[in-house]
C-alpha cells in the first residue's frame, strides 16, 4: 500500500547521510526540507518528492498535511515507566527542603516504589502503565524504553519484564525492555549485598536473557547503590548471556561507573549530570552515547550535564525524559527539549538530533528509524505549526497532533 504524507511546510529528515547517528557539531544539522512529500510503502520510506511530483492516483492513501512540520517519530531511550504508587509524598518534602538521597537513606526513595511493585499483581501493572504509554504516544513517541527495576526480586523483576513485553505485544509502538535489577539494593539483602548480586548474576539475568525478556542490562552506579566494581561484574554476567549495556552513572557523585561503562562498550551511559572534563573527555571518545535527562536536574533542583562541553569535545548526545515516580516525574519529550535548550544550551536542532537518530542510536535501533531516509520504518511525529522551533519554544505545550507508526496513523487529535 502506497500512503503520501502531502505538503507538509516543512520536512526534519535529521538525515545522516547513512551514518545513522550525530557527534559534536553534527548534531546541529537536521536537513530541513521544504515544498516536498514523503512516499511510504506499507511500513517503510519509499521515497521524498517535490511536491510538484506528486501525482493524483486513485490507488494512493493521501494524509494532508498541509501548514505542518513532519519529524522522525521521536525515541524515548529511558524511562522507569513500570512502577506503581505515588511519591507526591516524597515531593511535599523536598517542597520542604528534604533532599532526594537524604529521603532515600529514610526508607523512602525507590524502595517506597519497590514496595508498591510487589503488592501489584501483573495485571495491576499492565493496567497502570497503559495510559502513560499513550500519553507518550500522544506527544510523538514511537520508540520507548521501558526499565525493570522497581521489583529487585527473581519473581518482581521478571513480573515487571513480562509487563513490559506484553505492552510491547498490544501496543503499536515499539517498546524496548531494560533489566535494571541492580537499581540499588532490596530490604532484604540491605546487609549482604553479596547475596543480591549473585542472585542477579547467576538466577535473574540467565533467565532473562533465555527467555529475551530484556534487550538492556542497566545499573545504578552510586555511593548510595552499587560501587563500580559490584556493575563491572554484573556487567560481565550482563555480556556473558548476550544483553546489552547502559548505565546509570555520574549522577551525584562520581565513582568510577563511567570507567566500567566503556570498558564493557556499554550502548549509552546515561545522567552525567556531575561528570567533569576527564569523564567528558573519555565518552566523548568512545561510541557510547550519553543520554542527558535535563528533566531530572529540573525536578531535584540540582546540576544539569554539562552538554555543551560534551556536544564541543564531538561526543554522540541524546536527550530522554527519565520518567519515574522520584527524581523526574515528567513524561514529556517536547518539554524536555525546551529544558536542553534553556538550561543546558543547546540549539533547537541539536535538542531534534538528540531525541531522534541519537537517541534510536541510545537504543541500538539507528539503522531502523530516528530519521527520515529512504529504506528507514515509516514513523513520524507531526506537529501543528508550520515553523519546527515553535516546537522547542511552546514550553510545555503540546503540538504534537499526529503520530505515525509503521505507516499507520496511530494518534491524532
Ligand atoms: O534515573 N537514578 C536512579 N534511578 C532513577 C530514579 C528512580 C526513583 O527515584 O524512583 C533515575 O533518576
Ligand atoms: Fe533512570
Amino acid at each position: 500500500m502506497i500512503t503520501i504524507l502531502k505538503e507538509p511546510s516543512q520536512i526534519i529528515t535529521v538525515d545522516t547521510k547513512g551514518k545513522n547517528y550525530k557527534r559534536g557539531k553534527q548534531l546541529k544539522n537536521i536537513s530541513l526540507l521544504e515544498n516536498h512529500s514523503i512516499v511510504v510503502e506499507d511500513d517503510i520510506i519509499k521515497d521524498i518528492i517535490p511536491n510538484s511530483s506528486v501525482k493524483k492516483n486513485v490507488n494512493k492513501t493521501i494524509i494532508n498535511l498541509n501548514g505542518k512540520v513532519v519529524l522522525p517519530g521521536l525515541i524515548e531511550a529511558h524511562t522507569h515507566a513500570a512502577f506503581a504508587g505515588s511519591r507526591a509524598n516524597e515531593f511535599k518534602m523536598r517542597l520542604q527542603g528534604k533532599g532526594y538521597e537524604e529521603i532515600a537513606k529514610a526508607g523512602g526513595g525507590i524502595n517506597f516504589t519497590v514496595k508498591a511493585v510487589r503488592e501489584s499483581s501483573f495485571d495491576d501493572l499492565v493496567e497502570l502503565v497503559k495510559p502513560r504509554i499513550s500519553y507518550f504516544i500522544s506527544r510523538g513517541v514511537t520508540t520507548l524504553e521501558i526499565k525493570s527495576g522497581y521489583g529487585l526480586s527473581y519473581y518482581d523483576e521478571i513480573k515487571l519484564l513480562q509487563v513490559i513485553n506484553h505492552l510491547n505485544s498490544i501496543n503499536k509502538i515499539d517498546i524496548v525492555p531494560t533489566f535494571l535489577g541492580a537499581h540499588t539494593f532490596p530490604p532484604e539483602y540491605k546487609n549482604d549485598h553479596e547475596k543480591y548480586i549473585e542472585i542477579i548474576n547467576n538466577t535473574m539475568i540467565p533467565f532473562i536473557a533465555e527467555n529475551k525478556l530484556a534487550v538492556f542490562c542497566d545499573a545504578f552506579c552510586e555511593s548510595t547503590a552499587f560501587s563500580a566494581e559490584q556493575v563491572d561484574r554484573i556487567f560481565t554476567a550482563a555480556v556473558e548471556n548476550g544483553l546489552k549495556i547502559k548505565l546509570h552513572t555520574e549522577q551525584f557523585n562520581i565513582i568510577g561507573g563511567l570507567d566500567v561503562a566503556l570498558k564493557h562498550n556499554a550502548t549509552s551511559a546515561d545522567h552525567l549530570e556531575v561528570a567533569g572534563d576527564a569523564e567528558v573527555a573519555k565518552i566523548a571518545k568512545s561510541e557510547t552515547v550519553a543520554v542527558l535527562l535535563p528533566g531530572v536536574s529540573f525536578f531535584l533542583d540540582y546540576d544539569y550535564a554539562p552538554a555543551r562541553k560534551l556536544i564541543n569535545e564531538n561526543a554522540i548526545v541524546a536527550l530522554a525524559t527519565d520518567f519515574n515516580p522520584g527524581s523526574s516525574h515528567i513524561a514529556d519529550l517536547n518539554l524536555i527539549m525546551s529544558l536542553a535548550s534553556l538550561k543546558m544550551g543547546m540549539s533547537i536542532e541539536e535538542t531534534i538530533s538528540a531525541v531522534t537518530i541519537n537517541a534510536a542510536k541510545a537504543l541500538d535501533v539507528e539503522k531502523n528509524v530516528g530519521s527520515i531516509e529512504i529504506g528507514k520504518k515509516a514513523d513520524f511525529a507531526i506537529f501543528d505549526t508550520n515553523e519546527y522551533s515553535d516546537i522547542v519554544y511552546s514550553v510545555g505545550r503540546n503540538l504534537n497532533c499526529m503520530t505515525i507508526k509503521n505507516g499507520e496513523v496511530i494518534y491524532e487529535v
